[in-house]
């Protein structure tokens, strides 16, 4: 049996993939590995019952001891690496627990992957190491240029796995995803935020002109990527992972409100953020060549996350209280109070 190890299994991106491989695979044994910081969200896996084909650690992937502990103890040969802090804008407040997580935990990893002789490693990246693309699309063997310390610390993860590779010949791929939506994810990325704003009738708050363009991907078609490279990846590459879905802010926080059928006036324009990145944009011919291509259109995306947060609201309400309240504060209370 192949036995992974899906380390940040517990957050937005990784508990859907647990759900993916239960799908599409369903003979493999999967072992989660999860922090359980506040984007750690044990609600996320709680359909899966504990036995040989899966199994939850609480744990930290910086910590040697326990990685070791956990790949012995279960025969794993595979690791696939969601874990990291992951919000822009936490990190513009605090850095210090990216560095930790994205670039010693990547580190920790890569040496396990190492000493073990582990099958293959997926270090799982973002479009962001790219930083901001003015025209035309970034390709894997573009300059990384991060303008934020959370795309650095994952530009920094992606440099040693690379290095690793060189080096050792470590069995490392690396995915560079676009902004992903879907079920699941913690409400301070832009999508579940303005979206549980809405059916709170609360504002959308929008950073400067709303001119900022993303390229937005269902989380599912993100998870069928990664599972490409994952079988069919060769070791030392990245493969960009994006639909070629170009919105801008303005656009989907308008979108989102009629979906929801409130007001535009809940739009609100704040302070831009510090270096915002104004346009993420990637050619994904090298994924594709292997038979991957999303299916989800952009609307088609929109509408099923929209669905299910308005389905779900047990998921996120209680979300909504305790450490996100504190920092909705401080992010928000100022700027929305000087420029809604
Ligand atoms: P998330 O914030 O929802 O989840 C991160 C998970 O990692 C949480 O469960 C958290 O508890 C866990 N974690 C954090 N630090 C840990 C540590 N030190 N040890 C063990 N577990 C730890 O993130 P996500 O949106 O699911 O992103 C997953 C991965 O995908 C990240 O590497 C991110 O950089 C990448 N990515 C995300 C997006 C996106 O739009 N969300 C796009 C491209 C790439
Ligand atoms: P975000 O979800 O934080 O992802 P990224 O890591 O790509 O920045 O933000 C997506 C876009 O939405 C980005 O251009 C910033 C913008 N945005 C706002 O305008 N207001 C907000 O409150 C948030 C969270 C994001």
């Amino acid at each position: 049996m192949r036995k992974l190890l899906i380390t940040g299994g517990a957050g937005f991106i990784g508990s859907n993939f647990v759900h993916y491989l239960r799908r599409h695979h369903p003979d493999y044994g999967v072992v989660v590995l999860d922090k359980l910081t506040y984007a750690g969200n044990l609600d996320n896996l709680k359909d899966l019952a504990e036995g040989p084909h899966y199994q939850f650690v609480r744990g930290d992937i910086a910590d040697a001891a326990l990685v070791d502990e956990v790949i012995a103890r279960h025969q794993i040969n595979v690791i696939v690496n969601f874990a990291a802090e992951t919000h822009v804008d936490r990190s513009i407040l605090d850095p210090g627990a990216f560095i930790r997580t994205d670039v010693e935990g990547t580190y920790t990893l890569l040496e396990a992957t190492r000493k073990w002789k582990l099958e293959r490693m997926v270090q799982v990246s973002t479009d962001e190491v790219y930083g901001t693309v003015p025209e035309g699309h970034a390709t894997e063997e573009d300059k990384l240029a991060p303008r934020s310390p959370y795309s650095a610390s994952k530009a920094s993860g992606d440099l040693l796995a690379l290095a690793y590779h060189t080096t050792y010949g470590t069995p490392v791929l690396l995915t560079r995803g676009a902004n992903t939506i879907g079920p699941c994810q913690y409400p301070e990325k832009v999508v579940p935020l303005f979206v549980t704003n809405a059916l709170e009738d609360q504002p959308l708050p929008i950073y400067g002109e709303g001119k900022a363009v993303r390229d937005y991907i269902h989380v599912d078609d993100h998870c069928a990527g990664i599972a490409t490279v994952l079988h069919q990846g060769e070791p030392g590459r990245a493969y960009n992972i994006g639909a070629g879905n170009e919105v801008n802010t303005v656009q989907l926080a308008t979108a989102i409100l009629d979906l929801l059928g409130k007001p535009h006036s809940l739009i609100s324009f704040v302070a831009d953020r510090p270096g915002h990145d104004m346009r993420y944009a990637l050619d994904t011919t090298r994924l594709r060549a292997l038979g991957w291509e999303p299916r989800y259109s952009f609307a088609e995306a929109l509408a099923h996350t929209v669905a299910w947060y308005r389905e779900n609201e047990w998921w996120w309400r209680k979300l909504k209280s305790g450490e996100f309240r504190e920092y909705y504060r401080k992010q928000y209370a100022r700027p929305l109070a000087e420029g809604g």
